[in-house]
C-alpha cells in the first residue's frame, strides 16, 4: 500500500506536495536508500528568487554530489550569484527548498512538516559552506594571520592557539606564509584573494562556493589565484561550485558545468559535453562570444 502512494505523490510537481512527500520519504527511506555516497550534499528543489516583482531564480533543481566540483557559467545577470549566496545564507529563497547533507537549509522538520528554522540551526548548517567572493573583504587593520583566525575564534570559539596554528597552515597552502603579519594593503590582488580562500578554509566546509574570485583582479594575477583553488580542487575531497568567467579554468577542474540563463539552468553536462558539443543555442552564441566561434550559433 505505501509504496505505490509515495510513487504516485512523487509525480506531482505542485511544491506542497512535492514537500510533503519527499519529507515522508526522508524519514521513512533516509537509511534505506540514500548510503552517504549517494545522499547529494546540496539539493536545490523548485527554488526560487524574487527581488521585488522580479523573478532572477524560476526554479532551479540541482543536486551537487560529495567531493562535486561544479562550475557554473552563463551570462551576466543570469542569476549565478544568487544561486551561491542563497546557499551561503546571504539570501532566502522565495519559494523551494535547499538542503545541504540531507537537512533543509531554511527550514526544521517537525513530524512531516516543515517549518522555517530559527536562527540558530541556519548558522549551524551555514557552517558546512564556504564562500570566496570576487571582492576579498578583509579586515584592513588586522594582520593576515589575525584575518585567518577571526572567524575560527569568534565564530567557532577554537582556542587561539589552536586557530593560529590551523590558519598558518590553511596560509602555507595559498603560499602565503611568509605575509602572515603584513596588512591587506600591503599585499597584492592576487596575494589578498588567496588569504580570503585561506580564511575560508580554515573553517573546514564541506562545499566551497567561488563567485569570480578572479574578476577583480589584474590579468597577470589571475593565474595564481586560479592555480590555488585548482590545486585546493584537485586535492580536497570538498565539494565546490565555481562560479566563473575563466572557461579553460572551469574546462580543466570541473566535473560538471552548468549553464544559466533567464534565472534558469539551460544546459548542464561534463566539460566535453558543454565546451564541445554545446546543444541549445543560448549556449552556442554565450560561448561563441568566449571562445571566439566554438560551438557556432553567433547572436
Ligand atoms: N539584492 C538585489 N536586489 C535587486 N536585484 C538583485 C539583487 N541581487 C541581484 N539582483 C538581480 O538579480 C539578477 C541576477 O543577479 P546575479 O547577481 O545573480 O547575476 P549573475 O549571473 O551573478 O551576474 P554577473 O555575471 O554579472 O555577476 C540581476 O538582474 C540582478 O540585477
Ligand atoms: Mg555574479
Amino acid at each position: 500500500m505505501a509504496l505505490p502512494k509515495v510513487l504516485s505523490l512523487r509525480e506531482h510537481d505542485s511544491e506542497d506536495s512535492e514537500r510533503r512527500t519527499r519529507i515522508g520519504q526522508k524519514t521513512k527511506d533516509d537509511k534505506t536508500q540514500e548510503s552517504p555516497e549517494t545522499t547529494p550534499i546540496v539539493r536545490y528543489r523548485g527554488v526560487k528568487k524574487s527581488f521585488g516583482d522580479v523573478e532572477v531564480l524560476k526554479g532551479i533543481d540541482l543536486d551537487m554530489m560529495p567531493g562535486e566540483k561544479v562550475a557554473v557559467i552563463g551570462p551576466s545577470g543570469s542569476g549565478k550569484t544568487t544561486l551561491a549566496r542563497l546557499l551561503m545564507t546571504l539570501e532566502r529563497p522565495s519559494a523551494g527548498i535547499i538542503e545541504v547533507e540531507g537537512e533543509p537549509l531554511y527550514h526544521k522538520r517537525v513530524g512531516a512538516r516543515l517549518v522555517p528554522a530559527d536562527e540558530r540551526h541556519i548558522a549551524r548548517m551555514r557552517s558546512k559552506i564556504g564562500m570566496v567572493f570576487q571582492h576579498f573583504n578583509l579586515f584592513p587593520h588586522r594582520t593576515i594571520l589575525q584575518n585567518v583566525t577571526e572567524a575560527p575564534i569568534h565564530v567557532k570559539k577554537m582556542p587561539r592557539l589552536e586557530a593560529e596554528e590551523k590558519a598558518r597552515e590553511m596560509l602555507e597552502k595559498v603560499g602565503l606564509i611568509e605575509h602572515i603579519d603584513k596588512y591587506p594593503e600591503q599585499l597584492s590582488g592576487g596575494q589578498k584573494q588567496r588569504v580570503a580562500i585561506a580564511r575560508a578554509l580554515v573553517m573546514e566546509p564541506k562545499i566551497m562556493l567561488f563567485d569570480e574570485p578572479t574578476s577583480a583582479l589584474d590579468p597577470e594575477l589571475v593565474g595564481e589565484v586560479l592555480a590555488v583553488i585548482k590545486e585546493i580542487a584537485e586535492k580536497g575531497d570538498m565539494a565546490m561550485m565555481l562560479i566563473t568567467h575563466e572557461m579553460q579554468f572551469a574546462r580543466e577542474v570541473a566535473d560538471r558545468v552548468l549553464f544559466t540563463d533567464g534565472g534558469n539552468i539551460v544546459e548542464q553536462g561534463t566539460p566535453e559535453e558543454i565546451f564541445e558539443h554545446p546543444k541549445s543555442e543560448r549556449l552556442q552564441a554565450f560561448l561563441a562570444r568566449f571562445l571566439g566561434g566554438v560551438g557556432g550559433g553567433g547572436q
